[in-house]
């Protein structure tokens, strides 16, 4: 063990993420319900969303993330693995074990499931960041994976997907360090939530897209106080997006609440880059925003150097803003050509179809289930017997 100082850099050594089997195309959608296109691919900003084929979940698509990672750096220095979802499959067990056994890690690890609605994923970023200054030879995978769903025929609908990121946190990180301080924000709102009954969300269209700006105008506040940069010192801004104009209207209102113009070109100066993957995966919970870095780091000029800003909210409700530099040489360890392999490998499904896989549950009898053999991913859910669920490596 080595010990930390102040000086040590911390952050996000390797990024990778995964996506679904099947995608859905907006234009299905809107064809079903008589919407004009035009709200979907102008009004939030979406093209497509990500379908999990019936065997593919938060677990196959974690593990699909983390695979690439574990290969390239080997499990060595891995004790720690942090789970974030909250499309949870056990109220007990954490997903993250699955994981840790699909991808044949060490047992001496820890590994514990984080929840905080869309906001896990950066909880368990922060969690690893303070373990590795406490012990900079240690690494943390950080897995954050799930799937959204909302009622059918609900204003909802046309903002779910599905999407897990996987994140190697390390000291002296090869793409991102994750700097202090961070502003925070939590308040007590009912905008979005999910009772442990329920499969799908309930929310407050509306309601939500408010509570994510009063988050916005508090995380901003506090990082002030904290000492944060001023805004200018930012290139770009990765925002949560449930729909990709979601971060659009952050964006404008952060600029608004501290006093700036929002001259548009700026705007989309700051955000254009950071949505390529959303806009056709939708919306990813606790991936989202680190499917915002990946298309940034993927699509951007060199940003060695450079400030980035993280909006990461979470319904119910906390927020967190902080900053990143971009490492020197970053671009080298990119998997910019892998990314965009899992975008376009997705089989596009009509609507009847999604339907059918949306409506559908894994038997709580108890019995021998085999799912049917969709996905062509590298890990699957083959099947669950006597209430466990069993999961195949390709
Ligand atoms: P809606 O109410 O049906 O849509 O659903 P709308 O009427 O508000 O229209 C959306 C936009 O499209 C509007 O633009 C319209 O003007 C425009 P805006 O006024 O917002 O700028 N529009 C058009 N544009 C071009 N051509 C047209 C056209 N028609 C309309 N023909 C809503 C929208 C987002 C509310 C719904 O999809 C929903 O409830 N989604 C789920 C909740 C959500 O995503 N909330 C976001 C904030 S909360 C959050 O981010 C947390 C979350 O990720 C969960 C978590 O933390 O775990 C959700």
């Amino acid at each position: 063990m080595s010990t930390s100082t102040a000086a040590t850099a911390v952050g996000i050594h390797d990024l990778s993420f995964a996506t679904t089997e099947f995608v859905l195309p907006h234009t299905a959608l809107a064809e079903h319900n008589g919407t004009p296109v035009g709200k979907y691919h102008v009004g939030i900003g979406q093209r497509s969303m990500s379908v999990p084929a019936a065997d593919e979940d938060i677990v196959t698509l974690g593990a699909a993330a983390a695979a690439p990672v574990v290969a390239r750096h080997g499990a060595d220095g891995i004790r720690t693995l942090v789970f974030a979802t909250e499309s949870s499959i056990d109220q007990a067990k954490a997903a993250g074990v699955y994981v840790h056994s699909l991808l044949g890690l060490p047992s001496a690890t820890r590994v514990v499931e984080l929840k905080q609605a869309c906001y896990g994923a950066t909880a368990a970023l922060q969690f690893a960041l303070g373990l590795i200054h406490r012990d900079p030879s240690q690494k943390v995978l950080v897995v954050a994976s799930d799937v959204s769903r909302y009622e059918l025929d609900s204003p909802g609908e046309a903002t779910q997907g599905a999407a897990a990121v996987a994140m190697l946190v390390t000291a002296d990180p090869a793409l991102v360090r994750i700097e202090e301080p961070s502003g925070l924000f939590t308040a007590d709102v009912m905008d979005f939530w999910r009772p442990n009954y329920r499969d799908a969300a309930l929310v407050d269209g509306q309601e939500s897209i408010g509570a994510y700006l009063q988050a916005v105008r508090g995380t901003w506040k506090d990082y002030g106080e904290q000492g944060g940069r001023p805004l200018e010192a930012f290139s770009a801004f990765c925002y949560h997006q449930p729909f990709t104009r979601m971060a659009y209207k952050a964006h404008r209102h952060l600029l608004n609440s501290a006093g700036y113009d929002t001259d548009e070109a700026a705007v989309q100066g700051a955000l254009g880059l950071t949505t390529a993957y959303n806009e056709v995966i939708g919306n990813s919970y606790t991936a989202s925003v680190y499917l915002g870095l990946a298309a940034l780091l993927d699509q951007a000029e060199d940003l060695g150097g450079r400030a980035v800003g993280f909006l990461s909210y979470g319904s119910g409700s906390v927020a967190e803003f902080f900053a990143g530099t971009v490492a020197p040489g970053y671009r080298a360890h990119l998997r910019t050509a892998q990314h965009r392999a899992a975008v376009e490998r997705r089989r596009p499904i009509g609507y009847a179809r999604y339907r059918e896989l949306h409506g559908a549950s894994l038997p709580t009898d108890g019995g021998d289930h085999p799912s049917p053999e969709e996905t062509t991913g590298p890990f699957r859910l083959a099947g669950i017997n006597g209430h466990k669920r069993r999961y195949e490596k390709r």
